[in-house]
């Protein structure tokens, strides 16, 4: 297990390239095994996760290299149609195979992926989603779904889940007929989807509003792919500059995809100068805070930036509260930044900040991806030396998070 020494005080100022999204780059990998032939992927961050999908891949039968952040897979011969357990252990979002698999093979075996840190996760809609495709879906230990023909239907997601409109997408590219998504989850990611799965021949519209529709194909074709850039990671950096009073200019950003958190770090006292697919930030010595940050589907304000702009909210001046709406477990930080001094009063979704002169480092535990970054940026901005344990948490969603922050001024050594 790796522990972050974070030494606090530097003021961080530079300038980073903002790496390929996970969070887009899952599901695409997912949907390689859709096409008999060949997936270039550019962009592809070095992260656990994206290892874990890969070595899936391998394990379905497909040959898969990954060199200088390109990933090409040959999915000609898938030789098996279970996901192997351990794997799906390790990443929860493995569940986007469930579709694809289906798609190509007609039958998929997983283990079901369970709770996680953040919230009980279930997917009911996703395999609510895949029997109104004609799935037979049978759930005893592990789950099973079958299908001699998938057949386009109209969907109603009860609620915009980003993993289920995938799901949907992923299975409906080779079903018989038009498959419907109403009510289908807009973040960025699913457009990326829908552009990897367009460029290999399958009939995608809609990706990014409510409604999205999927003609089915027979055959797909080879192709290639750059994954959008990440923006919860360039959120995350905005919020470690920000915290430390500091300037930071990213390279390769969709600014589209950044106004919920920009907008929230203007009301904060930030300085934005955006030219095209550049951004500058330049933060005030003390952050306001900011009155409510809610968070909601996209474009609302997401749920994966909660923790670290909570951090930043410790010792802003003022009060503010924040409503978690997607996940009912993503409070988990609280307690540790509260041991760094923190003024924080959860109860249910709310918690109210209380923004106080200075955090103090002390040792912390990161208990998940987002939580464990949220403490990296309160130890940036304290006083003292802060030792962030459990960092495979981060590692799993960022590249180098800690040789980025060092690049930037920060003095953080991985022990
Ligand atoms: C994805 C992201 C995750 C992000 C989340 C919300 C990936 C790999 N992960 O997760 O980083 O935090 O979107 O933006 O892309 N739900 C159900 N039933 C279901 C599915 C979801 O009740 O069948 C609920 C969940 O418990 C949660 C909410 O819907 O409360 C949102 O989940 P969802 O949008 O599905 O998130 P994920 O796809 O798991």
């Amino acid at each position: 297990m790796s522990i972050y020494r974070v030494v606090g005080g530097n003021k961080l100022e530079g300038e980073l390239k903002v790496e390929g999204s996970k969070n887009a780059v899952l599901p695409i990998l997912a949907a390689t095994v859709l096409n008999e032939g060949i997936s270039i992927i550019e962009n592809v961050p070095a992260l656990k996760d994206v290892a874990t999908m890969l070595q899936i891949l391998k394990e379905l039968g497909c040959s898969v290299e990954y060199r200088d952040n390109t990933v090409q897979v040959d999915a000609t011969c898938i030789s098996s149609s279970e996901i192997p357990e351990t794997l799906v252990r390790q990443m929860r979002s493995s569940i986007v195979l469930l579709g694809s698999l289906l798609g190509r093979t007609g039958k998929v075996i997983s283990t079901y992926p369970g709770g996680c840190a953040i919230g009980v996760r279930p997917i009911d809609l996703h395999l609510k989603g895949l029997k109104m495709l004609g799935a037979n879906i049978e759930l005893m230990g592990h789950i099973v779904c079958e299908s001699s023909e998938l057949k386009g239907a109209e969907i109603q997601l009860d609620y915009p889940s980003v993993g289920a409109t995938e799901n949907i997408m992923l299975a409906a590219v080779k079903a018989r007929g038009t498959t419907i998504i109403r009510n289908a989850a807009r973040e960025p990611e699913i457009g990326d989807l829908q552009e990897f799965l367009n460029s290999m021949g399958a009939k995608v519209w809609g990706a990014g509003g409510q409604i999205i529709r999927i003609e089915g194909v027979d055959k797909l074709h080879n192709t290639s792919h750059r994954v959008i850039p990440d923006r919860i990671i360039a959120g995350t950096y905005m919020a470690a500059a920000a915290a430390t009073g500091g300037r930071l200019k990213l390279n390769d950003i969709i600014i589209d995809h950044l106004h919920p958190v920009v907008d929230k770090l203007k009301e904060a006292g930030c300085v934005f100068e955006i030219r095209g697919d550049t951004l500058k930030m330049t933060a005030p010595k003390r952050l306001m805070a900011v009155d409510t940050v809610r968070t909601l589907p996209y474009p609302g304000f997401p749920t994966d930036m909660q923790a670290q702009f909570m951090a930043l909210m410790c010792c802003a001046r003022g009060t503010s509260i924040f409503i978690e709406n997607i996940f009912e477990n993503r409070y988990r930080h609280v307690d540790q930044l509260v041991k760094m001094g923190a003024d924080i009063k959860v109860d249910g979704r709310t918690a109210v900040i209380r923004g106080v002169k200075e955090l103090r480092g002390t040792l912390v535990n990161a208990e998940d991806l987002r939580g464990g970054a949220s403490l990296v940026i309160a130890g940036l901005a304290a006083k003292g030396t802060t030792l962030v344990e459990g960092v495979e948490h981060i590692d799993r969603g960022y590249q180098d998070f800690g040789s980025q922050l060092n690049r930037l001024g920060a003095d953080i050594q991985k022990l």
